[in-house]
């Protein structure tokens, strides 16, 4: 029984670590589908920032070296991806 357990958490960390490409489902809530709102009334509109703008945010957020009164949200979204991923989604919004 311990082991089928422990097998299950090991395929799950697996497959965790294998969908670490960043899902915007999970920015929409704040952000807008299109990334097209003011996210919580505070942030500048995504869609209109360039790709770089948005990677130096993003990975900002997570070095803890970017953002306003409320960036502290955005590294709760963003810390649990790498850099590269950050850098690869940010030029997938924006323009
Ligand atoms: C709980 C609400 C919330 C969620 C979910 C959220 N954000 Fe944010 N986001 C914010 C807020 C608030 C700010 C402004 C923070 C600050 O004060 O710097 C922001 C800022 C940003 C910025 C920088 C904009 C600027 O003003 O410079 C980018 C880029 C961004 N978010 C992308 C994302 C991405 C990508 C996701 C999904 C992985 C996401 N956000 C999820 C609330 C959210």
């Amino acid at each position: 029984m311990k082991k089928i357990i422990l097998t299950s958490i090991v395929a799950l960390a697996a497959g965790t670590a294998l969908m670490a490409a960043v899902n915007p489902s999970a920015c929409k809530g704040c952000h807008g589908l299109h990334f097209e709102k003011h996210a919580l009334g505070k942030s500048k509109i995504v869609k209109n920032m360039t790709h770089e703008e948005i990677a130096t945010a993003l990975k900002g957020y997570k070095a803890g070296t970017f953002g306003g009164s409320m960036k502290g949200i955005m590294k709760g979204q963003i810390s649990k991806y790498s850099d590269a991923d950050l850098e690869a989604f940010s030029k997938t919004i924006g323009k």
